[in-house]
């Protein structure tokens, strides 16, 4: 096999066989196959794309380039919840103590911020003390306890994933629904998952700016999970405008605080509900979608969901009373208020801008090597189609360094969009697929 016939028969769109991927994937992951010959071949997938037959073999090879993770010991269908990046998104916060309370097994693999979107790890540790580094032992112990544990990435699993994106990344092929559906599935279904929901986002703060494409990410990802007996549900939900009130790691964490409470913004609740329920159901603690919903409602009610995330907090040697004392948190020094410039309805929020904005004083990163400050971010004051008068508060930049705020400000300032008349309802819940 010569690997240059394969880019070539890639690039006039035939399509390849299972052990024409194995040699590609495998042969990158050793060293044997040099950058510019996979830069090229990722190039021909970007354009020719990948057929459903293509996708599995690589997402298999991927997973099997490193270590699978082995959950069956512990009892019961694992199920995690994988979100494709969004802005104010602390669902995973909330979907996953809910769905353990209610009987689920969540062995939950997360990220990290990186531009404009907010990473649930970083998230976690803005809480003082939590672990997310830990070994794969304790992982397995937290899980059997609690049925609940969060951890990162490690290096171990679907290592090919690692090397092909920073390669996607310096030559322009991140944005391909295939490579992206292989990225995501080949690092979930190597951490021992049974079942996984995924929240596929589309609109101004999300990768898929089209419903069309978040449909064909959210199928692709469906299909590839269907292939191997797992159980995959997609929806797709909109990131038009922020999640909830919070943007930022600490503020986003008193935000998941009060809505296991009760007292959460309706739109994030509602989505950590849905997402909770899907969870519930993939994991087979319910036999409908309608019983998995109604456990997930009175998860919330009484306050397990809430419990169960502190009980998982402690396990993991972070400090619980952070979830009623937001002074325990890290805290900004400083706020700076953006005000309407005009009377109106809100018609827009540029998720994208204030997901910028939120990271240019911190609480993102462009690299991955970046500290951010887990005290920082945003809070909205309103959300799309609230009526506001002339100088009304919009939002609140929460600082603790002024370097770059005025920068900031005006990103937040162009992501408020005012008109005249009220816009229409949109939903927050597009579509299932699965
Ligand atoms: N997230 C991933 O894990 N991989 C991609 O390719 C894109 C988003």
């Amino acid at each position: 096999m010569r690997t240059v016939d394969l880019i070539h028969r890639k690039r006039d769109g035939e399509e390849l066989s299972g052990e024409e991927i194995t040699y590609l994937v495998e042969g990158y992951t050793r060293g044997e196959i040099p950058d510019y010959q996979m830069a090229a071949f990722l190039m021909a997938v970007f354009f020719a794309g990948m057929s459903e037959r293509e996708l599995g073999a690589l997402t298999e090879c991927m997973v099997s380039s490193g270590e699978t993770l082995d959950l069956s010991e512990i009892p019961g269908v694992k199920v995690d919840k994988h979100s494709t990046g969004g802005v104010g998104d602390k669902t995973s916060l909330i979907a996953a103590p809910l769905a353990a309370a209610a009987g689920a097994v969540v062995p939950m693999i997360s990220g990290r911020a990186l531009g404009h979107t907010g990473g649930t790890l970083d998230k976690l540790e803005a809480i003082p003390g939590f672990r997310t580094g830990i070994s794969t032992a304790e992982f397995r112990a937290i899980l059997a306890q609690h049925q609940l544990c969060f951890a990162g990435q490690t290096d171990e699993l679907a290592p090919a994933d690692g090397k092909l994106y920073a390669l996607r990344d310096v030559t322009a092929t991140v944005e391909s629904i295939p490579l992206i559906a292989s990225s995501i599935m080949s690092k979930k279904l190597a951490a021992g998952l049974d079942a996984l929901v995924l929240d596929v986002k589309v609109g101004s703060g999300a990768f898929m700016k089209r419903q069309v494409d978040a449909r064909r990410l959210a199928q692709a990802m469906v299909a590839i999970g269907r292939r191997i007996n797992k159980r995959v549900q997609a929806l797709i939900t909109d990131m038009n405008q922020p999640l909830g009130f919070a943007v930022g790691n600490a503020l986003e964490v008193m935000e998941v605080s009060q809505t296991l409470q009760g007292a959460g913004p309706a739109d994030l609740t509602r989505l950590s509900l849905e997402l909770a329920a899907r969870m519930i159901h993939l994991g087979k603690v319910s036999d409908s979608i309608e019983e998995a919903r109604d456990r997930a409602q009175r998860r919330l009610l009484d306050g397990s969901g809430y419990r169960k995330f502190k009980e998982v907090i402690v396990a993991q040697g972070g400090n619980p009373l952070v979830l009623d004392r937001f002074d325990l948190l890290p805290n900004a020094t400083g706020a700076r208020e953006v005000a309407s410039p005009r009377a109106g309805f809100i018609s827009a929020i540029d998720a994208g801008d204030i997901g910028r904005a939120s990271a240019i004083i911190g609480a993102g990163r462009e690299t991955k090597e970046e500290a951010i400050d887990p005290a920082v971010g945003v809070i909205l004051e309103v959300k799309v189609g609230d009526k506001v008068e002339a100088g009304a508060v919009l939002c609140r930049l929460y600082y603790t360094k002024e370097d770059h705020l005025e920068e900031a400000a005006q990103q937040v300032e162009d992501a408020f969009k005012i008109s005249t008349h009220p816009p229409e309802e949109r939903e927050l819940i597009l579509e299932v697929v699965g």
